[in-house]
């Protein structure tokens, strides 16, 4: 055994006390920067009455990953948003019916459901951009916005929400998503306004949720055909062990299928967007993009399928590229319930107590130059075999997290992502009309600054007839 008593990590000292929460809430890049340079990856800076532990980079952070829920705890570091998700779901329960729930959204995202998807996140992005004129205008960082939320709602929140309550459900999930501010995360439940708003949606969205819910299971045989989360959640029970086996109740699907809107609506709007920013601000990578796509028509046919989209390394590499440099989840949180050894890339070792917040970040570990080559570069081929940067170390690539609550939505992400840019590559020639965005941290999700984009169809060789959703139908200009 091991006798030694280890220091505890240095703590960032000179913050005022009101400039750490300010600093802390408008600009934790800032803040890691300044901390990194002064002690390495491994310190500590005070906010309010809590300490917070950065662990920045592969070699100090496996244990955040790997750690139990009951040593690394994500209940106090992420219960601010049980007003948003609700009572009885994921972080408002104990860890093993959590454990249940989160059973439920793997199952929900698993390979033979996400088979199902895909369809209906073709058939979305293509109607959306058969919408699109020869050319025009637009900002990604909206219009993907709004595109995400079709396809999330048709198959997340299923299709009665799409088809019959759409700009409804929108405009409150838009209050939701609105009364969750900086602030939020430290006073979840201070009385203002974007709060009350937040209480109010929530409120409504249980109603209507639940109607929904009780026509779904009044008729299972429709449920059992439907392919939406909606329709995994209705048919999933406990274990016999954990809440005596029962099926879940309306108010948990609701915060379910409202948890999993929040974890994959913004993040999967935003790397699409800066995928598409990279693509276009690098023609040649556009290029080898729009080759890919021929050959993926050459091989697959036309249609977008589970495996035509799995047949994209060129794209995946560019998406996982655009998600290293801007990874829209820039800080993971932890609560230390057991204190553990964390050990340096130089060979420093700290002890982290019971009782910090620990926190990793994917925004700032995947800048570091020991970790990724040129690290401010655009260079998809760093994940190319020969190169493999991510798998030099484990956990150097966390832009989807890892280990025990890695991303369980990584694959739905990249197929959504993947279909929005094979259908744009296909069928449009884009142009940068401002300079590159930047990231913008006063929002709680990091996505770009606004940049217009110029899009043109391409012109005709071959037509294709197309056929929307909803009645709208006509000829469309394609390039292959
Ligand atoms: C967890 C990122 C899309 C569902 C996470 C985590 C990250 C992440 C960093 C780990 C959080 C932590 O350790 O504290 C992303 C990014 C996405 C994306 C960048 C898009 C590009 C999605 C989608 C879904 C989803 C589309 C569902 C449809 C989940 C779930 C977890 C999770 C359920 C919790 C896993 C757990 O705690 O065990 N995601 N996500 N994500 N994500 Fe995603």
């Amino acid at each position: 055994t091991n006798h030694i008593t280890l220091n505890g990590p240095p703590v960032f000292e000179g913050l005022p006390f009101v400039g750490g929460i300010l600093k802390f809430l408008q600009g934790p890049m800032q803040l890691m920067k300044g901390g990194y340079q002064k002690y390495g990856e491994v310190f500590t800076v005070p906010v309010l009455h809590k300490k917070i532990t950065f662990l920045l980079g592969p070699h100090a952070s496996p244990h955040f990953y790997k750690a139990s829920d009951d040593d690394m705890s994500q209940t106090e570091v992420y219960e601010f948003n049980v007003p948003t998700f609700g009572k009885g779901v994921v972080f408002d329960v104990d860890h093993k019916t959590r454990g249940e729930q989160f059973r439920f959204f793997a199952e929900a995202l698993k390979s033979a459901r996400l088979k199902l998807y895909v369809p209906l996140f073709v058939q979305e992005t293509q109607d959306f951009f058969g919408k699109w004129g020869d050319s025009g205008i637009v900002d990604f960082k909206d219009v993907l916005a709004d595109l995400i939320i079709l396809t999330a709602s048709r198959t997340l929140l299923g299709r009665e929400v799409r088809e019959n309550m759409f700009s409804q459900v929108t405009a409150l999930l838009h209050d939701l998503d609105e009364g969750m501010k900086p602030i939020s995360v430290l006073f979840p439940y201070l009385p203002i306004p974007a709060h009350n708003r937040r209480d109010r949606a929530r409120a409504e969205l249980s109603e209507l949720f639940a109607k929904v819910i009780r026509a779904r299971r009044a008729d299972p045989e429709r449920n059992a055909r439907e392919a939406d989360l909606l329709a995994s959640f209705c048919q999933a029970r406990y274990s016999p062990a954990i809440n005596g086996g029962r099926e879940l109740t309306e108010g948990e699907i609701t915060g379910m299928l409202i948890a999993v809107l929040f974890a994959g609506q913004h993040t999967s709007s935003i790397t699409s967007s800066w995928t598409g920013l990279y693509m276009i601000k690098h023609p040649d990578v556009w290029k080898e993009a729009v080759e890919e796509q021929r050959q993926v028509i050459r091989t697959h046919g036309e249609k977008l399928t589970l495996e035509a989209l799995g047949d994209m390394p060129v794209l995946q590499r560019i998406i996982t590229e655009a998600l290293r440099l801007f990874p829209p989840l820039i800080l993971l949180l932890r609560q230390c319930k057991r204190s553990f050894l964390v050990s340096t890339s130089n060979g420093h070792k700290y002890t982290i107590p019971k009782g910090h917040v620990v926190a990793t970040s994917p925004a700032f570990q995947h800048r570091l130059p020991h970790i990724f080559e040129r690290p401010d570069s655009f260079e998809p081929d760093r994940f190319a075999d020969a190169r493999a940067e991510d798998k030099a170390m484990p956990f150097s690539f966390i832009g989807f997290g890892g280990g025990r609550h890695g991303c369980m939505g990584s694959n739905f992400a990249y197929l959504q992502i993947k279909t929005i840019w094979s259908v744009l590559l296909r069928n449009f020639e884009m142009e940068l009309l401002d300079p590159f965005p930047q990231a913008d941290y006063s929002s709680m999700v990091v996505g770009p600054t606004a940049c217009r984009v110029q899009y043109t169809r391409r012109p005709l060789r071959h037509r294709q007839t197309y056929i929307g959703a909803h009645g709208i139908s006509g000829t469309r200009e394609r390039d292959y």
